[in-house]
Order: structure tokens, then sequence, then C-alpha cells
């Protein structure tokens, strides 16, 4: 694989092209390497991707609006590296087709990557933001990283950087930052103002949102410093996302440095939070609501090993849909013989009930479901069952569970996918101790060391639940009951482990519906 580094600079997009066309044409001709690949969620086209960036709706002139979504991209190894950005649009959320790649760090603004960003739709003009990665000696170190916000223009395929890149730099901040974390910009544009929302790393060693506004997209101007973490929300912040959603403000941002703890059920590592409250008009500050449910301001987007770094846009139909990447920097794995790493969640629907967010799947999903089949009050007792029709890597299946016998020491449902003689993940339903656990430890893949999660659960009933379980090769994404809760994670286990069985041990009684996904 080659290192980007040793090409020059002006052929750096089109040495990626060339690699992601090498690559997916592999992929393409060999069963066994497409057989490795997700069916309906959007996964690297070659080598590695993480966050989601750009997700958006634009029309260029005379078509019709369509889906874009670029991400974070190294199409030259399976590991992180210089950061381009890759391109893919959709129709339905569901079959993504391949563009060409977006962005490459090919200019001095840039050169060390092309860092997390958002895009927007001006009359025509795709309009994307993203962080430009340079590098400067200082007095005390040589050769750091140093973090500005660029802007490229685009027409939906091709993208152009402004020369006068960066646009946004320490010179515009009144105060003092670490200079090698300021990132991930959100654009939007109103009543003729761009705005840009970005992260950064304050003197206290935690990040902040600051707000900055321009007429021209080339002068910015530093407004406000809308929220910090002062330490008290993790270290350094991530890919901020702000929307309104049923007349409600959100703030979407990914933590650095989290210490697991009971009143948020934040694990240790990296966490996605939302945050409501409102923005005061004359100091610009977002002040945040207190939540009734725990006291606390920020709340767990979801609770699984693999979600990071969640992006939004608003659908033409009115639908806000949130697309996470689905991996995470703390437990990253891919086994040897992939030639990509990292896909995306599936597309979500968000809508609260109260002060809850809650997230669906797209329904357009729904549209590739085949082969129905169905159960219902299934009594299930210790022995292990399974049901015709009930098996294989690509489905959609709902379940309602009632622990109909709960006042026994341990009420608990196992249900095990990708399950062969030897293989097998689970999901556990503990109705006395109100958790599910995800648990791939039998998936086969020996460097899989973060290997399980349990989350904490308030059913709406107690000692039951719905659980919608959406697999898809190597992913599972459970939603609880109505999708209140988020349950994300992935294994790699054999492709040709499919068993689905269930085991309770105590009684309790379950409807399901199961249908394959195919596409
Ligand atoms: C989040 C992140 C962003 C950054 C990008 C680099 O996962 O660390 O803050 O822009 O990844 O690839």
């Amino acid at each position: 694989m080659k290192n980007t580094m040793t090409v020059g600079k002006e052929e750096l997009l089109k040495v990626a092209q060339r690699t992601q066309d090498e690559i997916t044409k592999r992929i393409a001709a060999d069963k066994f390497l497409s057989s490795q690949r997700p069916l309906f969620h959007l996964a690297s086209p070659a080598g590695w991707i993480n966050d989601p960036n750009g997700l958006s709706f634009y029309k260029a002139p005379s078509a019709t609006p369509e889906c874009h979504i670029f991400y974070q991209y190294h199409p030259f190894s399976t590991k992180w590296g210089p950061m381009h950005w890759g391109h893919s649009t959709t129709k339905d959320f569901i079959v993504w087709k391949q563009e060409p790649v977006a962005l490459a760090p090919d200019t001095p603004a840039d050169c060390a990557g092309c860092f997390s960003g958002t895009a927007v739709d001006v009359d025509g003009k795709q309009v994307i933001a993203y962080t430009g990665v340079s590098k400067k000696n200082s007095s005390a170190k040589e050769n750091i990283a140093v973090q500005n916000q660029c802007i490229a223009i685009g027409d939906g395929k091709v993208y152009k950087k402004l020369s006068c890149n960066p646009v946004i730099t320490a010179k515009d901040i009144p105060f003092e930052y670490e200079q090698e974390h300021f990132r991930d910009p959100k654009i939007w544009y109103k009543n003729g103002t761009y705005y840009l929302a970005a992260v950064l790393k304050t003197k206290d060693g935690s990040g902040a949102l600051v707000l900055f506004s321009s007429v021209n997209l080339e002068k910015w101007t530093y407004i406000s410093t809308l929220d910090a973490s002062k330490n008290k929300l993790g270290k350094m912040w991530e890919c901020p996302d702000l929307f309104m959603l049923e007349g409600k403000r959100v703030i979407f941002i990914s933590l650095q440095g989290i210490e697991a703890d009971k009143e948020h059920h934040f694990h240790n590592g990296n966490n996605s939070s939302y945050l409501t409250g409102t923005i005061d008009e004359s100091t610009h500050t977002f002040k945040r609501d207190v939540r009734p449910e725990t006291g606390k301001d920020a709340a767990l987007l979801d609770y699984g090993i693999d979600f990071y770094a969640p992006e939004t846009t608003l659908a033409p139909d009115g639908r806000q849909i949130m697309i996470g990447w689905m991996h995470n920097w703390d437990a990253l794995s891919t086994p040897e013989n992939y030639l990509w790493t990292g896909q995306m969640t599936i597309p979500r629907e968000l809508f609260f009930k109260g002060s809850w967010l809650y997230q669906r799947p797209v329904k357009e999903i729904e549209s590739y479901r085949t082969n129905h089949v169905a159960g219902k009050d299934i009594v299930l007792g210790s022995s292990k069952q399974t049901f015709p029709g009930v098996s294989g890597r690509h489905a959609d299946m709902t379940m309602h569970i009632k622990m109909t016998d709960a006042n026994t020491n341990s009420a608990k449902l196992c249900i095990r996918f990708a399950e062969d003689d030897v293989h097998e993940v689970s999901l556990t339903f503990d109705a006395t101790e109100n958790t599910l656990t995800f648990d791939r430890t039998l998936c086969g893949y020996a460097r899989d060391v973060v290997c399980t999660r349990t989350m904490y659960i308030a059913p709406d009933k107690q000692n039951e639940i719905t659980v919608r379980c959406l697999l898809d090769t190597c992913s599972l994404e459970v939603f609880v009951d109505d999708g209140k809760y988020a349950f994300t994670n992935v294994f790699y286990t054999p492709l040709n482990a499919e068993g689905i069985s269930f085991e309770a041990d105590t009684k309790c009684t379950i409807d399901y519906d199961f249908w394959q996904i195919h596409v």
C-alpha cells in the first residue's frame, strides 16, 4: 500500500481515485471479499473510513435534490492516515452510489489532512466547511499540527478549495487555545449570512464550542463561545451538530476522555452525546436544559461499542436524519483479510418523546424486507429454541419480550446471532437487573479485546421490552422500545455462522416478526 505523502501534491486526488477504483474492482471480482461487505449499510469502498461528513441534501442545477454523504477517508490502507474526503450519494438512504473522491490533503492549508466537517446547499452551490491540518514549528516543539477551518465549493461531483484557505485561524479568535485542537466545523446559512460552529480545546484542557459568521465565506468574525466543558463534560469535544427538532434546540457533541459513570451511563473513552437548551440571542450562549430523568444535562446517543461522531440533516420531507460512524477509536478491529475498515450506521429518524431523543431506522428499509415469518405468544423455557425461517446475516427482526416469571433470582433471555458450533454473538435481556448486554467474545476474532457492553434500560413496562434488531453481515443495531435506546455493535464472525437462537433461564413469552433484507 502506498503512502500518499510520497506522491506529488497535485496528484494526490488522482492517486486516491485510482486506488479506490482498483480496490473496488478487486472486491467486486472476488466472491469471498464481496461477501464480507454489508448489504444495506454504507461501508468504506477501499481502505479506511471514519466520521460521516457533510451529510446533506443538495440540488444540483436542473436536477432533483439528492442526499450526499462524505467521510473521513484513507483509501491507501485499512488504518487511519492522512485524511481525504470520500463521497457517496443515495436516493433512499439504503442503496449508496459511489462518487469520486472529493478532497485530498493537497494544499498548504490542509497538507496534513482534510479533517471532519459539514456541507450546505446555497443557491445550487454545495459549500463544504472542513478542518485543514497543517504543520508549524513553535519555540517549544517542532512540526506541531495546527488545525484551522477551510472552505471548498462544489457541484455535487467536483470540489474546489478557496485559494484564501484557511479562512478561520487563531488570528480570528480573541483568546488563547490549543491550536492542535480546533476542528469539525458545522456550517449553515440564514438570511444571507453563513454561520459556523467549531470545537476547540481551551487553555483549561477541555472542549468548547465557538461560533463565527461570514457574508462571503472568506472573512469570518468570531461571535461567541456557545458552550464549554470546563472539564466537566469530557476533554476535547468533537464533531458538533446544531439543529432544531420539534421546537427544541439540540446540540450533538462527541466527547473524548470520558470516565464511565452511573448517572449518565457513559462508558470509558469516547461517547457521543446530545444536549437540549436555548440560545440567548443577546449573548449568543447556549443554556443547557437539565433532564428530568437524570438531573444531568447531557445524555448518551447510543449505548453500543461502535458508535461515534454522528451528523444529521433535514430531509425535504421534514425528517431529521442522523448517521453515525459504526466503529469507535477505542475498539478498533479489522481482520487481516479485509480490504476495508469502517461503515456507517443505518440512517435514523430522530424524534422526541418528552425530553428523550428517540431514533428509529429510516422507513425506507421496510421496502427491502422479504420472507416474512412471525410467531405469537411463544413460550420459551431453558432449552435453546430456533424458529423456521429465522436465520441468516441480513435481517430486520422485532420482538416483544415478556418475562412472565420475573420474580425469580434471575430472569434472562439470551438471543444468539451469527451462531455455529463454535461462534456466536449474543444479546441478553436481564429483567431483574434491567440491562441489555451485547457480547461478541465468541465471534472468532482474537484481536477483539473490547468485546462486551452492558446498558441499563428503564423499560416502558416492567419486565417487558420491545427490541428491534437490524443485522447486516457484521453489525447488529438494536433499538429498544421504539428507539428509546439504541445499541450499536459490529462483529467479524465467519460469514457462514448464520444461526439465530433463543434461550431463557425462566419462563418468558415472545412475539416476533422477522424479515430477511434483500437489496
Ligand atoms: C472524530 C475525529 C474528528 C477529526 C477526525 C479525524 O472521530 O477525531 O475530530 O476531525 O476524527 O479523522
